[in-house]
Formats: C-alpha cells, sequence, structure tokens
C-alpha cells in the first residue's frame, strides 16, 4: 500500500471526530447549554481510553506521513500547480496547529487542578492581546482543513473551488461563536 493511500485512509478514520468536533463547536452559536450538551454526549466517545489513544495516534501518523508526502513531491514536481501547493501549504498549517492544539488540551486536563477543556477554555485564549494570534490561528484551521480537502477532491477529478471558502466560514462562526458567548 502506498504511503499517499494511508494517509488518505487515516483520512476517512478521523473524518468522524472531525465533523462532531466541527459540530460541537457550531453548537455554540445556538448557546452555550446547547455546547455543553452535545460535548457531555461525545466525550465518551472519544475519550474512551483506545478510541482516544488511536485518535491521538491517527492525528500524529498523518503529520508523519503528510510530512513525507510533500518532501517526496519536491519543491520543483507540481508545486507550481496552485492546488499542489495549497495541498502542501494547508497540510503545513494543519501540522503547526495540531502540534499546539493537541498539546495544549492534554497538558490542560493534566493540570492540577485540572482544567475543564470545555467551550469556555477554548475562548479563553481570544481574549485581550492573544485573541490577534488565537483568533486567525483558529480560523485558519478549519480554512486549512477546507483547502487540504479540496486539493484532495481536486487530484480525483472533482475541482470544488468554493470548499475553502466554506473553511473560512464555519472557522469564522466558530470565532464568532466563542467570543459572543464568552467576550
Ligand atoms: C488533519 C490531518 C490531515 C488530514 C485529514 C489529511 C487528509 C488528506 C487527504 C484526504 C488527502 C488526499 C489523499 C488521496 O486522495 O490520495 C491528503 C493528501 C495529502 N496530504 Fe494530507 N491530511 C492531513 C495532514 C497533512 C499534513 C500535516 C501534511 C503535511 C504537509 C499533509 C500533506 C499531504 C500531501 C502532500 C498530500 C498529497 C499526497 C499525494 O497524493 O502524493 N497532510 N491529505
Ligand atoms: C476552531 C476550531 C477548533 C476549536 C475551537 C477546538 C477546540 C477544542 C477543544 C475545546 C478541545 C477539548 C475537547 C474536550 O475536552 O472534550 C479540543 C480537542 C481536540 N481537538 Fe480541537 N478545536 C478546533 C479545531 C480542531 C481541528 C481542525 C482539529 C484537527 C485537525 C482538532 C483536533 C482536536 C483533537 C485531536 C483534540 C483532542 C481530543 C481528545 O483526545 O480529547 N481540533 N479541541
Amino acid at each position: 500500500m502506498t504511503l499517499a493511500r494511508v494517509h488518505r485512509l487515516a483520512a476517512a478514520a478521523l473524518g468522524l471526530f472531525l465533523i462532531l468536533h466541527l459540530g460541537n463547536h457550531l453548537a455554540l452559536l445556538a448557546g452555550i447549554e446547547a455546547h455543553r450538551s452535545l460535548q457531555s454526549l461525545l466525550r465518551p466517545f472519544y475519550r474512551f481510553a483506545p478510541v482516544e489513544a488511536a485518535l491521538l495516534a491517527l492525528f500524529a501518523l498523518q503529520i508523519g506521513l503528510g510530512l513525507t508526502l510533500a518532501r517526496r513531491r519536491g519543491l520543483g514536481r507540481g508545486m507550481g500547480r496552485g492546488w499542489a501547493l495549497a495541498q502542501v501549504a494547508s497540510g503545513l498549517y494543519l501540522a503547526f496547529f495540531l502540534v499546539q492544539h493537541v498539546p495544549a488540551v492534554l497538558l490542560a486536563r493534566a493540570a492540577t487542578p485540572p482544567v475543564d477543556t470545555d467551550a469556555r477554555f477554548a475562548a479563553a485564549v481570544l481574549s485581550g492581546w492573544q485573541g490577534l494570534y488565537f483568533a486567525p490561528y483558529y480560523v485558519l484551521a478549519l480554512t486549512a482543513l477546507a483547502t487540504h480537502l479540496a486539493a484532495a477532491a481536486h487530484f480525483r477529478g472533482r475541482t470544488l473551488h468554493w470548499l475553502p471558502w466554506v473553511g473560512l466560514g464555519l472557522g469564522l462562526l466558530v470565532v464568532t461563536g466563542l467570543t459572543g458567548a464568552f467576550g
């Protein structure tokens, strides 16, 4: 099996978590209670130890495979084409985002006393000067995810120019929801 195929299969497995994760954050638009109830419903699944271990391992694998695929492709071949550049740039941003996002959550949970990594936790970094970093950090994460999937679709024969814009829109909605609820 090629590395690209493993990367694709891992992406399919992670897709379900990502849909639920994003849906959970969008629920904030319906109020803090909606976010809290959905999170309580979902946590037993993604925090179930074997599931969580697989989830974290798969994200680590995606980063390792993605960086290898990007390096193999090289800067010469294909990089001049818009979608190839978008694929690598969005992948690199996802790696940059994940190496901050996942340890931030896990370290907060492991702190004494443990921090509840709920919506308030996610929103805390958006207030004050640090918001200048963290608002684009969140918005770009969803833009990069959608762009990465749009590039995958493009190379399979379906160009979805609108998809990165949907990612940008969803990112703006999540940040608006977080700042609106706790700002
Ligand atoms: C959240 C994590 C990630 C997900 C869900 C994801 C998803 C995907 C998907 C679905 C494809 C299309 C595979 C195919 O159709 O064959 C792909 C391709 C690719 N991804 Fe990722 N990816 C992730 C992280 C990364 C990272 C961190 C990089 C690093 C730069 C990266 C670089 C690439 C490259 C270069 C390709 C093209 C592979 C090829 O066909 O040669 N990805 N990714
Ligand atoms: C704007 C976007 C995002 C926000 C506000 C956000 C917020 C959060 C929060 C609050 C948690 C803790 C969940 C809990 O305690 O139950 C979390 C966990 C996590 N997030 Fe995100 N997230 C965002 C985007 C993403 C993206 C794009 C990815 C992947 C590409 C991702 C991957 C993860 C992972 C792997 C965990 C750890 C799950 C666990 O083991 O408990 N997040 N996120």
